[in-house]
């Protein structure tokens, strides 16, 4: 393709994505545009599937029937997320197995939050209400992003999302109105895991690298700095109705802008445990990769019925 052929495919794309056009699977993108979404659909599929492990460790220990029910049936969702999502992210030209195979090499990432550990009952109700919380905040915006196959996928998502955050929060709030002991696990939870949320939504605008590209391609409709004051405005007035108390002494109602003020996020550690070092990087890795290795048996069970399959049919059809 000559330099003015290029030129004038570009033009078009972007006259599309101006439009707010849906790019499909078969239309012609820029290599820039392909890479992009491979990196974050298929970071967030893996960010779905390792999301089941913290949650999945509690499946056995629910406080209830009814509680585990629930819960299996939320940890079920992630994984047809992450399903819809490795779907979405093959229709761009990268096959499941390298996607998996970059999971588990440590050459893709998933979202941090996955690497904090779940150590108590009321971890199920803290992450339903502030990480799928977050997740939603995130989500929301990309049932309008420009590639159709995300786009479609996330709107199921968000809807289950919602449910997600509120069987969370109705966790919370049963902890929160029964025992002493039982409130004070419903804090206890809030401490650890408010921070962590709050990186949920990426780094300061300041520091994000792709943003400003993200934001042209409409892959991202707001910035990580306005997503988290987003979420910070919605979720300080689910605290005060479960009478819970954010663990951050600098937050404060902020008359004029009309927004929560908030102290300094640690970023020391968001970086640290991107990189690695979070509390349980190498425990959920391990999960994936044994998963993967445990599973060969089936995988190769499936392709040889499957080959059988085929060739019966070849049979039939030379015999008819
Ligand atoms: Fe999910
Ligand atoms: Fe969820």
């Amino acid at each position: 393709m000559s330099e003015a052929e290029i030129k004038s495919l570009e033009e078009q794309f972007d006259a599309k994505i101006a439009r707010d056009e849906k790019i499909e699977p078969k239309d012609w993108m820029p290599e820039k545009y392909r890479k992009t979404h491979i990196r974050q659909i298929s970071q967030h599929a893996h960010s779905e599937i390792v999301g089941m492990l913290p949650e999945g460790n509690w499946i056995t220990r629910a406080p209830s029937l009814r509680r585990k029910v629930a819960l299996l049936a939320k940890v079920q969702d992630e994984a047809g997320h992450g399903l819809y999502l490795y779907s979405a992210c093959e229709t761009l030209g990268i096959t499941r197995e390298q996607m998996y195979e970059d999971l588990h090499s440590g050459k893709a990432k998933y979202s941090s939050i996955f690497n904090y550990p779940t150590v108590t009952w009321a971890d199920m109700g803290a992450i339903g209400w502030l990480v799928d919380g977050a997740a939603i905040i995130n989500q929301v915006p990309l049932c309008n992003t420009s590639f159709g196959p995300y786009a479609r996928a996330m709107v199921r998502v968000c809807k289950e999302e919602s449910f997600h955050q509120r069987q969370g929060y109705e966790i919370m709030l049963s902890l929160c109105n029964g025992s002493e002991e039982q409130k004070e696990m419903a804090q206890d939870a809030l401490n650890r895991w408010w921070w962590p949320s709050l990186m949920m939504l990426g780094p300061t605008d300041a520091e994000s690298t792709h943003t400003a590209q993200s934001m042209k391609w409409k892959l991202k409709r707001k910035t990580n700095d306005e997503l988290r004051q987003q979420f910070i405005d919605q979720t300080v007035p689910q605290a005060d109705i479960l009478g819970l108390t954010i663990p951050d002494p600098d937050l404060k109602w902020n008359e004029e802008t009309g927004h929560y003020d908030f102290g300094e996020i640690d970023w020391d550690e968001f970086w640290q445990v991107v990189k690695g070092h979070g509390p349980m990087n190498k425990s959920r890795l391990d999960a994936r990769r044994n998963a993967w290795e445990n599973g060969a048996w089936v995988r190769e069970a499936a392709t040889a019925y499957a080959d059988k399959q085929r060739e019966g049919k070849e049979e039939a059809a030379k015999a008819s």
